[in-house]
């Protein structure tokens, strides 16, 4: 049917994004960081403690390996959609070796990232009105990619007495018919609690009692623990959740290869499928170039890993001592990832040196940023506040310069 084109209305810029835009919000961890990169780019000495990410480059062999992969031709082609046959066998025998779990290469996918893997499975599962339950604090991307998947998060907010740990009573509570999915974290970003053997029994028994929830294990900082911490994923802890669990993991954050972009995933063969389809309409196969890497870092050596740690331990240590030597300041101390979540509750309601009153966490880190140059990020946009997330994969003496600043500017609100 013909039809006049000046009939139709044209779209603002506004009107032409989709409602369920309406419902996201962009990464408060981005936002931070961008705000640092401007203030430094305009000459101001700023220290960002805003990154997720290790300041440690690549290790050479992976980065060798990557190189092999290029000058062999093979990574000019694509690759399978759900990644490399090799890699997805490396895959599974690291599940096997560190996590006690089994998975045929036909129960894994590898994405771009942990975080197209999460999104994959969010997409491949939810219906309207299906809920998501999220240990609060949580990483900002969980509930943004719930909503974007049309899904609903649910918080279940834990406490800082408790280490952010769950109690197995909050998580009873917030299941319902329509729980879908638990996202579950540990260590965590962006508290980093990791929740040792009996605590997890205590939640993976809830879990067992439950047969329609789902569990979402993301146990991406799971080589990142301190002191005598062992690690445990869900569907080790407690077999008769296997069959209901989509771990998921990547080499990211251990292995310093952020930039990079490779995550997996191991769980039922008909979601891993349903996962690999949606991968297979949108992105296709993650880098070819990135997968060779990655089947490196997976199989070469893992000696780096411990030395990192060593200093990641380090710096953990420095940072709780210091601030909890700020005044107003309360900080725990978290056995895993690299972040540590301060509260700043005993800051509010006092006077910055700009004269603003400090009402919220996000005054508390604007007017840090402002008066000295620190970036760290608010906690609200985590889901408890008043409080912030502070990385501490940044080198030593800037971590102890961007402390010092920080007892300073607390010691200074009036
Ligand atoms: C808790 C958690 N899960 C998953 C990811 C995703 O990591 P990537 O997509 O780089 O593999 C991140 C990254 O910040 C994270 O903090």
């Amino acid at each position: 049917m013909a039809f006049l084109a000046d009939e139709i209305k044209r779209a603002t810029p506004d009107e032409v994004l989709a409602k369920s835009l309406k419902r996201i919000k962009p990464s408060a961890t981005i936002a931070v960081t961008d705000k640092a990169r401007a203030l430094k780019a305009a000459g101001r000495n700023v220290i960002g403690l805003g990154a997720g990410e290790p300041d440690f480059d690549t290790p050479d062999n992976i980065k060798q390996a990557a190189v092999r992969a290029i000058l062999a031709g093979k990574a000019s082609k694509y690759t399978a959609v759900d990644g490399l046959a090799e890699l997805k066998s490396a895959v599974a025998r690291k599940f096997k070796r560190e996590n006690g779990l089994d998975y045929k290469p036909s129960q894994i996918i590898v994405g771009t990232g942990g975080k197209q893997v999460l999104y994959n499975a969010l997409v491949a599962t939810l219906n309207p009105g299906d809920e998501v339950i999220i240990p609060a604090p949580y990483w900002v991307s969980y509930p943004e990619m719930v909503l974007l998947a049309g899904g609903e998060p649910v918080a279940v907010d834990t406490r800082m007495e408790d280490g952010f740990k769950m109690r197995p009573e909050a998580l009873e509570r917030a299941i319902t018919p329509k729980t879908k999915w638990i996202i579950f974290n540990s260590p965590s970003n962006p508290t980093g609690a990791a929740y040792r053997r009996a605590e997890l029994k205590a939640v993976t028994d809830v879990l067992a009692r439950h047969p329609h929830v789902w569990v979402m294990a993301d146990d991406m900082y799971e080589h990142l623990v301190y002191d005598d911490f062992v690690f445990f994923s869900p569907a080790q802890l407690e077999p008769r959740l296997y069959e209901r669990t989509l771990t998921v993991n990547g080499v990211s954050k251990a292995y310093c290869m952020t930039g990079w972009r490779i995550g997996y995933g191991g769980g039922p063969e008909p979601l891993i499928k349903a996962m690999a389809m949606i991968q297979s309409q949108s992105t296709s196969n993650p880098a070819a170039v990135s997968q060779w890497a990655a089947l490196e870092a997976l199989e070469g050596p893992q000696d780096f890993i411990a030395k990192h740690n060593a200093i990641f331990k380090e710096r953990r240590d420095l940072c709780v001592s210091m601030l909890n030597q700020a005044r107003g300041i309360q900080c725990p101390k978290p056995e895993g990832a690299f972040y540590v979540y301060p509260s700043c509750a005993g800051t509010i309601g006092r006077i910055a040196p700009t004269g603003k009153k400090l009402a919220t966490d996000e005054d508390f880190v604007t007017e840090l940023l402002e008066a000295e140059g620190v970036a760290v990020v608010q906690g609200t946009p985590f889901g408890i506040g008043p409080a912030f997330r502070i990385s501490y994969a940044t080198k030593t003496e800037d971590l102890e310069e961007a402390c010092s600043r920080i007892q300073r500017f607390c010691g200074n609100l009036k």
